[in-house]
């Protein structure tokens, strides 16, 4: 038997796909056949993702908003036509020197707002936007990309692993609420990545003692890649995925195991 993915005739709206793991399942997505709105806070690398997509062959538009901005969510989402596919991937982990990373017990309540808003709030407004039409078209697809961090706990990164609980349990809600309209819902929860966010880890440190922790802690020895992620929320997103509903499934090198 030939598995053959096809997202012919679907329209996949992939938030935060201008660079890392977005950029990756716009790639995917395309090959696939679905027609890939490629959205990002950043117009010049949806623009750019968009150019590479319809150079490989495939179908793609931009769609530049603010996930955490719900008037312009679901400005975005009437202006492009119904979503078929929602990829909630948009996600902000925080960065080197970001507020918010470090002990719960001294983080102030400011700091966990950007975590909360775009992980949390973003998802939800996305899926919100989004649902009516599906319920309308009795078909559709809705992932969110999580971390391992919000199954296993993390130390230093509360706000993260509790923004993306709360999404990974939002995602579970929905597919309760929706399977009967030929709708499921899934999240992946990834672990340590190679894309621009943990670049500076990787590129200048790859010997380094922090990166070597790390990897130590994965039994297949290497971070994860954007095509890591893929196939597997391709088909997810496909006709195939139609009795997987309301899952986590770790996409992680062996980091941590769902039982
Ligand atoms: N990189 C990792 O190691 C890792 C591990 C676990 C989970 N994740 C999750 O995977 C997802 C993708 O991670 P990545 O490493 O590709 O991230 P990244 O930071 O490399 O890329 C994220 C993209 O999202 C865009 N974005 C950020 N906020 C946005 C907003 N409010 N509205 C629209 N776009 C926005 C950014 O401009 C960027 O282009 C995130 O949800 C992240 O939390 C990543």
């Amino acid at each position: 038997m030939t598995l053959q993915i096809d997202l012919t005739g679907r329209r996949a709206l992939i938030t935060g796909a201008g660079q890392g793991v977005g950029r990756g399942l716009a790639h995917a997505f395309g090959r696939a056949g679905a027609a890939v709105l490629v959205n990002d806070l950043r117009s010049e690398r949806a623009d750019a993702v968009v150019d590479e997509v319809r150079a490989a062959g495939g179908q793609a538009g931009s769609a530049v908003f603010d996930v955490t901005d719900f008037d312009a969510v679901a400005a975005a989402v009437t202006a492009q036509g119904a979503v078929d596919i929602l990829v909630n991937n948009a996600g902000n982990a925080g960065a080197a020197g970001y507020s918010g990373r470090g002990r719960f017990a001294d983080s102030d309540p400011a700091d966990w707002e950007p975590y909360l808003r775009v992980n949390l709030y973003g998802a939800m407004y996305c899926t919100r936007a989004v649902l009516p039409g599906m319920v309308d078209k009795q078909w559709g697809r809705i992932l969110t990309i999580v971390s391992d961090a919000g199954r296993t706990g993390d130390a230093n990164g509360a706000a993260y692993a509790a923004s993306k609980a709360g999404a990974a349990a939002l995602t579970r809600c929905i597919a309760v609420e929706n399977g009967r309209h030929g709708i499921t819902a899934n999240n992946i929860a990834l672990g340590t990545m190679r894309t621009p966010l943990t670049e500076p880890l990787w590129a200048e440190h790859a010997d380094s003692p922090q990166a070597k922790a790390i990897l130590q802690n994965y039994a297949i020895r290497r971070p994860g890649s954007p095509e890591d992620v893929a196939s597997l929320a391709a088909l997810l997103a496909s006709d195939h995925g139609s009795w997987i509903t309301g899952q986590t499934i770790p996409v992680n090198g062996g980091f941590s195991f769902a039982l």
